[in-house]
């Protein structure tokens, strides 16, 4: 893509504006290049932009070699959301490709924390006498990436929870019917929040209750796979459930207790865990999902499974959908039942960020990484 060159501000207010447009065109492979990050690029020469590129989705080229491809002038700048890599994967290191289209200049967000690049892209751009820049705009870079960086830094998925509620905060009835708590308009955004994930998790009562599919249905993610997962201790949930079905288009994980009977596998993956009176281990299942290649998972219940998640301390984001009804009863099914002895204890989310709708409105609020 080319553009028309526009005065330029200085150098340093060139550096912002062209970042700003790598991070947004980063954004663009959201939800389609894990375990792979989200990359943006834009070549300028003279405050001209000549090129632009990103990471589309998994194992397609990468955003500098989009950008790149067929541009001829030597002594551009590339602008960067991330590190670019110096080592063969799927494709051939980005780096070479910098060198050997003799660009003069390279501003970066940020650094890779990949231990097959964390510094080395520099490095060997340095060495080749490319000037580097790198943190402008690291922030925003980070919260854009922030499964990717979690995933790298812990070796564990970025775990989001996902509850729709009423106003007063229950996830279904007296009777245990969730059906109708959120408007339809809220649930279309909810299942638009499937597409940001690797994978959806759910427990084995709502997986009885609702007989959900936890599959993609909202138009813009046709071609993904989403997996889902399933937390069946005993090994016993029927096989004529919704869940079972179109496991071409997304496949289905389950995990079971080492102690389920005969440990007989109902999908080809089909996991084996350790388990205590609180349920399956949730670092053993997590593990298992990084094992692969999941970056990111979206918990979406029920009651008890959620519980378990925040109990232990194990998400990093919480996504509320609360409606405008009032449903009471001290039985219904709610995000976080077993509580905390003392408000001192009480986990603590930063950066809440609310939407509002018609008809209720969204919560974002985040623990170890900050929100877009
Ligand atoms: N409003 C909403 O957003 C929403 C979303 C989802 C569901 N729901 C509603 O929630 C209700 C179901 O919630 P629920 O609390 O009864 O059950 P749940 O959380 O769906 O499932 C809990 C079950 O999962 C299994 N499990 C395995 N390992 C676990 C672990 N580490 N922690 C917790 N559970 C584990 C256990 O059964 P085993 O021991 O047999 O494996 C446990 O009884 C349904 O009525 C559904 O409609 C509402």
């Amino acid at each position: 893509m080319s553009g028309t060159k526009r005065r330029s501000a200085g150098p340093q207010a060139d550096d912002l504006r062209f970042m700003k447009i790598a991070l947004r065109l980063s954004r663009r492979g959201l939800g389609l290049t894990e375990p792979n990050p989200m990359v943006g690029a834009v070549a300028v020469k003279d405050g001209r932009l000549l090129a632009t590129g990103f990471h589309r989705c998994f194992g397609a080229p990468h955003a500098e070699c989009m950008a790149l491809e067929d541009l001829a002038v030597a002594g551009a700048t590339l602008y960067l959301t991330l590190e670019p890599c110096g080592h063969f994967g799927k494709t051939p290191p980005c780096v070479d490709l910098i060198i050997a289209r003799k660009i003069r200049r390279v501003v970066a967000a940020m650094a890779d924390p990949n231990p097959l690049v964390n510094g080395s892209g520099f490095a060997r751009l340095q060495a080749a006498g490319i000037e580097t820049r790198v943190g402008l705009c690291r922030e925003q870079a980070e919260r854009s990436n922030r499964h990717y960086l979690t995933f790298m830094r812990t070796g564990l998925p970025y775990v989001a929870i996902h509850a729709g509620l009423s106003l007063d905060g229950k996830m279904t009835d007296k009777a245990g019917r969730s059906r109708w708590i959120t408007s339809p308009e809220l649930r279309r955004c909810a299942h638009g929040l499937r597409g940001e994930f690797s994978a959806i998790l759910a427990g084995r009562n709502t997986i009885l209750a609702d007989d959900p599919h936890l599959t993609l249905r909202e138009p813009g993610w046709g071609g993904k796979q989403l997996l889902r997962v399933v937390l069946d201790s005993g090994n016993s949930l029927p096989h004529d459930l919704n869940i079972f079905k179109d496991q071409e288009r997304s496949p289905l994980v389950i995990f079971s207790s080492l102690d389920a009977g005969e440990r007989k596998k109902r999908t080809a993956r089909h996991f084996f865990v350790p388990a205590d009176d609180q349920g399956l281990s949730l670092p053993a299942v997590l593990g298992r999902l990084a094992e692969m290649g999941i970056a990111s998972l979206l918990v979406e219940g029920g009651g008890r499974v959620i519980d378990s998640f925040v109990r232990q301390g194990l998400f990093d984001e919480l996504v509320l959908f609360h409606s405008g009804r009032l449903v009471g009863g001290r039985d219904a099914v709610q995000p976080f039942c077993s509580g905390i002895e003392d408000l001192a204890q009480a986990p603590q989310l930063a950066d809440c960020h609310w939407s509002h709708f018609a008809s209720g409105s969204i919560m974002r609020g985040y623990r170890r990484c900050s929100p877009d």
